[in-house]
């Protein structure tokens, strides 16, 4: 094995929504950090992209940024540069590279670095090769979303770890076998009444859940030679010195104290004077297993009224207007109420299409509420995970219906390869600046529609389903394939609002 990671088994393919630059950009903002105008282009660089499905998915959506993914596994830079060349990018480059060698890499200075799943994975030593990379190549008022295990979660969890690694060692066969192995022997030892499971039932539900999981990712997440859970404030004191300032986390909830920190102790975290004080306590009370953090080099200006702080960004959504919420029951204990006119009417008018705040702010049908109202408003539906920072407001709509609906080169291929492999595919939507994740249902819709026509979209998706043995049955909808499809074809509004084709003003 190598001494600085593993390099003897290829890691899974996800998309994150966590490196998704706008997402990024939009939590600086409601912290009180300047937000960066991103609309005519930005650097950015992904280190440890594995097999780079995050990073060629943004760079699919975002044609005016430049892109570029570091990783030192041969196989995952093959990957990722299949993934690129099928999809037809030029603005994405994989660099096979260890994290050791970043100073003496020739790279421009950076919008964006970020990393996910990396720095708990890696020795201390390459966290602060990377801290000081970033020190160097982040431009004044760039971010970084660094991603990191905590050991409030794993405090208690941790020794199925321990005890996983000791596999490695003492028996034969490869690291998947070895991944499967300790599973097996930590089922058998919880069954027959071990007394770790027995006073720990968060690790007996944590084995089950290992259990259904990809042996890649077992591997990956815990046979490598370096794995360290990390206090917010080590992670704080190594970006401090790289010279950025902690901006705020990722999912966007984890901002507003009033949702993320049970009801009960909100007094009680109102009087934490600090930062770090604050993210510690959170991570003890919420027993957090999981980090991403967002970093800024600028100064924070808490001044900076919410407006300003949000104007000229895009909102919108994959959501259909009704399939908004508006009442939510949150795990610490509080609960979310946005009942009333004003978040129904903004779930019809960004339902429908993503849209500029400044033009939502003067929407005749949103006269009567205050612009803070309605900022306020758009703020709680992003952090329920109901609308988005987007990159761009949607397609006219008549020119949506005048249009035959065409995938983007790059969605096409990425469907046509991964629709047989997964139930849902994360797909480039240029409105949105970053992946959404299609049920492969709805994904063999679009494809059908896009290849063969509203008129011959369900012979084509017949023929597709005949050729593809396992069918698409358990592929997200209950609806039917048919049904699916007219759906689509009869709202032509709704799938250019995806933006899954390509950019209107880069398409012929
Ligand atoms: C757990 S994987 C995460 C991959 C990807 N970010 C994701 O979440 O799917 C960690 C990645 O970091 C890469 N990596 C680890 N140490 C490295 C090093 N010293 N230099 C370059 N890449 C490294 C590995 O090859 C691997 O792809």
């Amino acid at each position: 094995m190598h001494p600085d990671y593993l390099l003897d088994v290829a890691y899974t393919s996800h998309f994150y929504e966590t490196l998704n630059p706008w997402l990024i950009n939009y939590v600086c903002a409601i912290n009180g950090y300047p937000a960066r105008d991103l609309a005519e282009g930005f650097d950015y660089c992904e280190l440890g992209c594995g097999n780079g499905l995050s990073l060629n998915i943004l760079a699919a959506a975002n044609s005016k940024g430049r892109f570029r993914g570091v990783d030192f596994n041969p196989a995952h830079v093959k990957n990722a540069r299949l993934t690129m060349t099928e999809g037809g990018l030029s603005n994405v480059t994989f660099l096979e590279e260890n994290f050791a060698h970043l100073s003496h890499l020739d790279l421009p200075d950076f919008d964006f670095i970020t990393l996910h799943g990396v720095f708990s994975w890696i020795s201390p030593e390459m966290r602060n090769a990377i801290a000081s990379f970033i020190g160097r190549k982040l431009k004044p008022g760039g971010m970084a979303m660094v991603s990191y295990n905590t050991p409030q979660g794993w405090a208690i969890i941790a020794p199925m770890r321990d005890f996983l690694r000791s596999f490695i060692d003492d028996r034969p066969g490869d690291l998947l076998e070895k991944a499967k192995q300790g599973l097996d022997d930590l089922r058998f030892l919880r069954d027959s009444g071990a007394a770790f499971f027995k006073i720990n039932p968060l690790a007996s539900t944590m084995l089950d859940s290992y259990l259904q999981l990809d042996l890649r990712y077992i591997v990956h997440e815990f046979l490598t030679p370096h794995w360290e859970p990390l206090n917010f404030s080590e992670v704080l004191g190594t970006m401090g010195r790289a010279g950025v300032e902690f901006a705020g986390s990722i999912p966007v909830a984890l901002n507003y104290g009033q949702i993320s920190i049970p009801p009960e102790l909100h007094d009680y975290f109102q009087k934490i004077p600090s930062r770090l004080a604050f993210q510690m306590r959170k991570d003890l009370v919420n027993m957090t297993l999981f980090r991403s953090d967002v970093y800024c080099k600028a100064k924070r200006d808490p001044k900076i009224a919410y407006l300003d702080r949000l104007r000229g960004m895009i909102f919108g959504t994959a959501l259909r207007a009704k399939d908004f919420k508006f009442k939510f029951d949150l795990p610490t204990g509080s609960s979310i109420n946005m009942e009333g006119p004003l978040f129904e009417r903004l779930a019809a008018r960004i339902g429908a299409s993503a849209i500029t705040l400044d033009v939502l702010l003067t929407d005749p049908e949103l006269v009567q509420d205050t612009p803070e109202g309605i900022v306020s408003a758009v703020e709680w539906l992003v952090a329920t995970d109901q609308l988005k920072p987007y990159a761009r407001p949607s397609p006219n709509a008549d020119d949506a219906r005048e249009k035959p609906f065409r995938l983007s080169e790059f969605n096409r291929a990425l469907l046509l390869r991964e629709l047989p492999r997964r139930k849902s595919v994360p797909l480039a939507s240029w409105t949105a600046g970053s992946g959404i994740a299609v049920g492969r249902k709805d994904g063999l819709a679009l494809l059908a529609i896009s290849e063969a026509g509203p008129q011959g979209a369900e012979a084509w998706a017949g023929l597709w389903t005949v050729r593809n043995p396992g069918g698409v049955d358990d592929g997200g909808s209950a609806l039917p394939l048919s049904e699916i499809i007219q759906k689509a074809a009869s709202d032509p509004d709704y799938c250019a609002a995806l933006g899954l084709d390509g950019p209107p003003d880069e398409t012929t």
